[in-house]
């Protein structure tokens, strides 16, 4: 989503912000802008462009012609208003430009007060309203910092702001609340802001976390001084920013994306190997989560996309093997129910970005309850970390591509061990010792599950034709069959619906004809299930579905045994833990294959942000 990078200090300012912005792409944004004081002319310069950062890049370098030590830049996922350049940040007058990330919900009154004091606005965004604000108190020969204090006091929403000022060419303001905002500060004590760590860290090795209300002013000096909500003084802890919070290279892939999906047979092995020791003697050791199992009767479950179906996976898992209830929402449904929560329930949060604003919202509703709060989370610096009670990084790297693949079996894989755990201190050590064992030839399959990508070339062309697909799963491969649906949508801008295979006949075969393209997720498995779904797949194909069946070895000796002639595509063996997984990579790999035939962005489809901090 929406990106921000400050400077202040920094020589060449232009060139270190068009980095900075770049390192910002992967978050999804649809136009670029960036304003500094240019140190000639002390005039205060603001370059916007609609696109890609290339073209601010190219009209930078024609237009700023002095340094700057002092500037600000951003990316803009659109709101309040179309992707314009008229809409872009910064918004400006000729005394202040400022950027915000974060939705201003007062704005319309507000915009109706500035009307009514002869302000004209010149975009349709909530942003704007904000910084005419500020730039009117200026005008009346108000400082900086209290006009900006005065500001906020009236806002109701989220923001994260970064403020230049053109009287003050050696200071820039950063102001938060609900949006994450980072200060950075390099060996040489030169000071920068960021909507987050990757932002900062081509000029920063150290990163401090504002807190909601902080208000800080940054100087080119490196003097920092920073107001809590309530004005007082407050000093936020340095932490250095890790190798893992820059942006890796492609390795020679076509796409971050294929990259990633390829690299999980190892973020698998390294998100197993920190959670669940080798078994030996019928015990496994477990790294100790810090969650009271055997004080748990209820489990909460909340996420937003493909975390959340991260989280119904872990549904079947948990109560069939734990016998454990869980309940799983999706977080911007959840925060709004007013939910009662069981009393002894334990509060899971699934995020890859960790910034995801609707689940940062439930989490704060379950801990405000006096529950414990647990997040599953790829970034273990993001603000839902900083505010769960238990912290479970799920060491999938850092995951560049929007469409999330890595993240997502490592979601799993943290889950399956909390599960192993929660058996084992629940006195079931036997289930829990052979699930481990079980789950530990996960990455191995994995392995095996990439070999197929080739395969699946023929059938990813002619989905690439198609208008429509189906995708049917069962249990565990249920949340599986609506991931795969999601990752079509968003990469191949296909419609597809994941839907369990048994609840077809109650509405959506109606859609079914020869037009249909069906994806049935098939594998054999001890419970049953596989002749059900194969009864639901000879329904489609009876009403002229274009079927293709991903099954295991067995599963295609039955299914050719009962004649059903669709295309089949083989996979590992797999048991109800290893299955999500397994199954997982040829919805990534369908996903991709299409899109990469439809000639689309791969790595950030339209209108999509990777880091989803508005509600
Ligand atoms: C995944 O491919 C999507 N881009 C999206 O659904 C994502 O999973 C969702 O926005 C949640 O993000 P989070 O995991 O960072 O909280």
């Amino acid at each position: 989503m929406c990106g921000i990078v400050g400077l202040v200090g920094h020589k060449d300012a232009v060139n270190k912000i068009i980095d900075g912005l770049k390192k910002l792409e992967y978050r999804g944004y649809d136009s670029a802008g960036m304003a500094l004081v240019e140190q000639n002319s002390g005039e205060l310069c603001v370059i916007k462009t609609a696109g890609k950062i290339a073209n601010l890049e190219h009209e930078a370098h024609s237009k700023y012609k002095g340094a700057a030590e002092a500037g600000i830049g951003h990316t803009r996922w659109a709101t309040h208003g179309k992707p314009t350049k008229e809409n872009a940040h910064p918004h400006a007058t000729e005394l202040v430009a400022l950027v915000h990330n974060g939705i201003i919900e007062n704005y319309a009154d507000l915009r109706k007060s500035l009307l009514a004091q002869g302000i004209s606005l010149n975009s349709n965004t909530d942003t704007e309203v904000v910084m005419q604000m500020i730039s009117l108190l200026l005008s009346k020969g108000v400082a900086p910092l209290e006009a900006v204090q005065r500001t906020v006091s009236s806002i109701r929403g989220t923001y994260a702001f970064g403020i230049v000022f053109k009287q003050h060419p050696e200071m820039i303001i950063g102001a938060r609340k609900g949006s994450p905002l980072a200060i950075g500060v390099n060996a040489d004590g030169k000071l920068s802001l960021g909507s987050d760590a990757v932002a900062l860290s081509g000029f920063a090795n150290q990163v401090a976390y504002l807190e909601d209300g902080d208000i800080a002013q940054l100087y080119t000096n490196g003097s920092l001084n920073i107001l809590d909500k309530d004005g007082n003084k407050a000093a936020r802890p340095w932490q250095p920013i890790s190798k893992d919070q820059s942006i890796p290279d492609k390795k020679g892939y076509e796409h971050f994306m294929l990259k990633e999906i390829f690299e999980q047979p190892s973020t698998i092995a390294d998100t197993l190997i920190h959670y669940i020791g080798r078994p030996s003697n019928k015990t496994v050791n477990i790294h100790p989560s810090g969650i009271s199992w055997d004080q748990t009767n209820h489990i909460t479950i909340i996420a937003c996309g493909t975390s959340y179906y991260a989280g119904l996976v872990a549904k079947y898992w948990f109560e069939k093997y734990a016998r454990i209830p869980v309940e799983v929402d999706v977080a911007s449904e959840y925060r709004y129910r007013t939910p009662p929560v069981h009393e002894k329930s334990v509060g899971i949060f699934i995020s890859q970005s960790g910034e995801t604003a609707d689940t940062l919202a439930a989490l704060r509703y379950i801990r405000n309850l006096g529950h414990t709060c647990v997040t599953i989370v790829n970034i273990p610096t993001s603000t839902l970390a900083r505010e769960a009670n238990v912290v479970l990084p799920t060491f999938a790297g850092l995951e560049i591509s929007v469409a999330s693949t890595k993240a997502f079996t490592a979601q799993m894989a943290v889950l399956a061990y909390m599960l192993i755990e929660a058996l084992k201190m629940r006195n079931d050590a036997d289930l829990s010792f052979e699930l481990a064992k079980e789950f530990l030839t996960v990455d191995a399959l994995i392995l095996n599950a990439l070999d197929t990508m080739q395969g699946l070339t023929q059938l990813a062309k002619k989905l690439s034709e198609t208008k429509d697909v189906l995708y049917l799963g069962r249990g565990v491969l249920y949340p599986i069959a609506m991931e795969g649906a999601l990752k079509m949508k968003e990469l191949s801008y296909i419609h597809a619906e994941g839907y369990a295979a048994g609840e077809m006949k109650h509405g959506p075969i109606a859609l079914i004809d020869k037009g249909m393209s069906v994806i049935a997720l098939c594998p054999y498995d001890k419970e049953g299930l596989f002749h059900k779904i194969v009864s639901n797949i000879c329904e489609a194909k009876a009403r002229g579905a274009q079927i293709s069946i991903l099954t295991c070895k067995k599963g295609r000796l039955l299914l050719e045994e009962a004649e059903l002639k669709c295309p089949i595509y083989l996979y590992p063996d797999a048991t109800q833990l290893t299955a999500p997984l397994i199954y997982s990579i040829p919805m990534q790999f369908l996903a991709y294959l299409t899109a990469l035939n439809r000639g689309v962005d791969i790595d950030q489809p339209r209108n999509l942000a990777k880091s989803v901090t508005v509600e």
